[in-house]
């Protein structure tokens, strides 16, 4: 999808603006302090609506000394270039997908998207809401970038438009993926083609067949539309799709100190709303693709499922290197992982 032009001034209009402004405290004392919070999914997902809630909390909290502008699904800046539009201050606030950091050089983010790593949100909060969770977002630091919370979104699911139960299934499978080498890995585990898209092209590449398939929690895969481009969806719940909530740092300390503490506040509210939603929201999701009788929602048998856990486990080994192993262990230890078969409902 190519932007409307006066979406591509403005974005020329706001780099322009942050490489000549200030920082300083003294900035901020004319006028309302302006947040800019880019993110690419659509208003009715958990992400869209944490956001939402971020922005009126802010504003309550502060007594209109912040405006936070929720700009939403890609209208000002795609995957790549959002991260980039925060270390240079032209917005700063995002909620990048936790696939998308190793793009900064921090690569032991990409250990939240090993397959089966979680079996739930017990799993994935003992992780996000300890210490292993505090030293990830630590790392940002040192590219400008401060880390404010973790946002759940879900366990993806599989789709394409052949039906996907055993593992042969997704053999030769073109699979639309975030920017993640062990998701690359993973899809080539099980003998898919993995293709890495930006997610507001995904749409259209499954529309018109550049890619034959993908992943995604189903909150995302409904309000993208995507289920109407694809014929099957299976729930294999094979990995797991959240959010780290960060800043620019230069903007965030140099905040006078009683606005970032009212802006603290609202992002524990906004985690609390955007955590108790997600599980909701996927399932409603999920709900909503079935009645539509657009795509057919299958449930792998729990053997098919194991296939497919058997296939990708190998997967934690390869990308030990990358990740970091002790990430790894630690993350093990968080939830208590088993490499070997604990049988996983479906
Ligand atoms: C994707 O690219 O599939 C997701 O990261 C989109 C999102 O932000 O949830």
């Amino acid at each position: 999808m190519r932007p409307h032009p006066s979406v591509n001034a403005l974005r020329r209009g706001l780099l322009a603006l942050a490489a000549s402004t200030a920082l300083t405290p003294a900035a901020f004392a004319e006028g309302p302090i302006v947040i800019k919070f880019s993110h690419v999914v659509a208003i009715d997902t958990p992400k869209g609506k944490a956001a939402e809630y971020f922005a009126k909390r802010a504003g309550e909290l502060t007594k209109g000394r912040v405006k936070v502008e929720v700009y939403l699904n890609s209208q000002l800046y795609k995957d790549k270039e959002e991260i980039e539009a925060l270390q240079l201050g032209s917005v700063q606030m995002l909620a990048p997908s936790l696939s998308k950091f190793a793009h900064l050089g921090v690569k032991e983010f990409e250990a939240f998207d090993l397959p089966f790593i979680f079996n739930d949100y017990n799993d994935l909060h003992a992780v996000t809401s300890g210490p292993v969770g505090r030293k990830l977002l630590k790392k940002l630091e040192s590219r400008g970038i401060t880390g404010l919370a973790y946002w759940d979104n879900g366990f993806k699911v599989m789709s394409a438009n052949k039906p996907l139960k055993k593992l042969e299934d997704y053999k030769g499978l073109r699979m639309r993926i975030q920017p993640s080498k062990v998701l690359d890995a993973q899809m080539r585990a099980v003998g898919a083609l993995p293709q890495v898209l930006a997610f507001s092209e995904t749409y259209q590449a499954l529309q018109t067949r550049v890619v034959d398939g993908t992943e995604n929690p189903p909150s995302n895969l409904y309000t993208q539309k995507m289920h109407e481009v694809q014929k099957h969806v299976s729930t294999t719940h094979h990995g797991y799709l959240g959010y780290a909530v960060v800043v620019n740092k230069k903007f965030w300390d140099g905040l006078p100190n009683s606005i970032r503490a009212a802006l603290s506040q609202a992002m524990t509210e906004s985690t609390q709303v955007a955590n108790d939603i997600a599980f909701q929201d996927n399932l409603d999701a999920l709900a909503r693709i079935k009645a539509s009788g657009k795509a057919t929602v299958y449930q792998p048998t729990m053997e098919e499922r194991q296939q497919l856990r058997r296939a990708m486990l190998p997967v934690h080994q390869q990308m030990a290197t990358r990740i970091g192993m002790q990430t790894i262990e630690e993350i093990y230890q968080a939830t208590g992982f088993k490499p070997l078969p604990t049988p996983l409902t479906p």
